[in-house]
């Protein structure tokens, strides 16, 4: 907080402090013998400013002036950190690979053999049926494998439905392996949509209905960053943007809730948003999707008001720098920018799929029966220096 505030302090110098002093116009009304001789009396007010009340202090308070430098009183560039820090970078440029150029992501494994470990009941899902948008991939697939691991039924919707049913098909060998003679075998299912679409998005709602007989969870992981400096972006890869991480997270949840209500059921919902929607990451610049995912934090908010009379949570997950296909390609292509990323990181590391297998569960669960409108951000902390 305190680095933030100085770096934050140290931009604002370049603004110029001026010392107005203003007088008749903020005086109030002349008395008697003030209008008698048209001239105000000494109560009239001068209002000064910080600057002439700086010029008043004491020439010898050496510690006030020590520390001038990196206040707002300190001349423009003369702090050498000034600006340093906390700027992006115009230079870094990342256009989101076709979807070809990113590698197929593997399921957890080695999580310690057999499960065997007690836990609080309310944490299971056994018997709720979970739906994952862009669970094909990424931080999707293993919040899929989390919900599965916990007892659910879960149906994978992704735009590349091949690789979702590939998937599938690893979720319930994995779940059988782990689980030896275990009777339930979880149901995984796939489903092609493409989230930023309403006839997709319902048709696969459908779908799903159709496969499973209903749904009581959502998580929508479906969502991509880029990164260009704001002047420059294309605007009809921003409108994508924010077509697949706000409308498609907006369609998705409406639609697993009038599901919800039309069956008179509780329900839980996770959107997927990240830090970004709460900070401005540095340095690469990407105002939109920062915009985005400050969208899809609200909407949680907003919606958990609008639904909690029906039984319906609504809650919102923000990742921090966590490494998946994106993010390394990122790295690969802009090395400096690992050791950038984890200085700003209280625990010093970025995060791995994994770290979000405990989160989800617990939001879908109901574990978390009195949690909804809350923002649970899993960042090593990033969020708060
Ligand atoms: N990786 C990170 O560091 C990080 C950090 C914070 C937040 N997030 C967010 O987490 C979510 C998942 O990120 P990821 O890193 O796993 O990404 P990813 O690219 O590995 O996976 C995203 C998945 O979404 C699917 N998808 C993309 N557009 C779609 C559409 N229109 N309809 C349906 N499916 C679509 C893709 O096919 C892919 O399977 C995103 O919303 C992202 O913004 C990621």
């Amino acid at each position: 907080m305190k680095s933030t505030l100085l770096r934050q302090v140290a931009r604002a110098s370049a603004t110029p402090v001026r010392a107005p002093t203003f007088t008749a116009a903020t005086r109030g009304p002349l008395n008697q013998t003030e209008k008698a001789t048209n001239t105000p009396s000494s109560r009239a007010r001068n209002f000064s400013n910080g600057a002439i009340l700086k010029e008043k202090a004491p020439k010898d308070d050496a510690d006030h002036n020590k520390h001038d430098e990196y206040s707002t009183s300190g001349k423009r560039g003369a702090f050498k950190h000034e600006g340093q820090h906390s700027r992006t970078d115009n230079r870094i440029k990342v256009e989101y690979p076709e979807e070809d150029n990113l590698p197929a992501s593997k399921p957890v494994q080695g999580r310690g053999g057999y499960h065997f470990k007690r836990t609080l009941a309310s944490f299971s899902l056994e018997g709720r049926v979970g739906v994952v948008t862009g669970g094909a991939r990424g931080l999707g697939l293993v919040m899929s494998q989390a919900l599965v691991v916990s007892g659910a039924d879960v149906a994978i919707v992704d735009l590349n439905k091949e690789e979702a049913a590939r998937q599938a098909e690893g979720l319930m060998k994995h779940f059988r392996e782990e689980n030896p003679g275990a009777e339930n075998i979880p149901k995984v299912t796939a489903h092609y949509a493409d989230v930023s679409s309403p006839e997709s998005v319902n048709a696969a709602i459908a779908e799903i209905v159709a496969d499973h007989g209903k749904i009581d969870n959502l998580v929508t992981s479906a969502g991509f960053t880029e990164n260009f400096d704001a002047i420059q972006y294309p605007f009809d890869r921003m409108q994508k943007l924010w077509g697949v991480n706000v409308n498609g997270t907006y369609l998705f949840a409406i639609g697993v809730a009038k599901h919800l209500m039309e069956r008179k059921a509780p329900g839980s919902v996770v959107f997927i948003g990240s830090m970004s929607g709460s900070i401005v990451n540095v340095p690469q610049p990407q105002a939109p999707y920062n915009a985005a995912k400050a969208a899809v934090r609200h909407l949680a908010s907003s919606l958990a008001v609008e639904w909690a009379h029906a039984g319906i949570r609504v809650n919102c997950i923000s990742p921090g720098y966590m490494l998946t296909a994106l993010t390394k390609k990122i790295l690969d292509d802009n090395p400096e920018l690992a050791n950038k990323w984890t200085s700003l990181i209280p625990q010093g590391k970025m995060g791995r799929p994994e770290d979000l297998m405990g989160a989800v569960t617990f939001l879908c669960s109901d574990a978390s029966g009195y949690v909804t409108g809350a923002d649970l951000r899993v960042d090593g902390g990033y969020t708060v220096t």
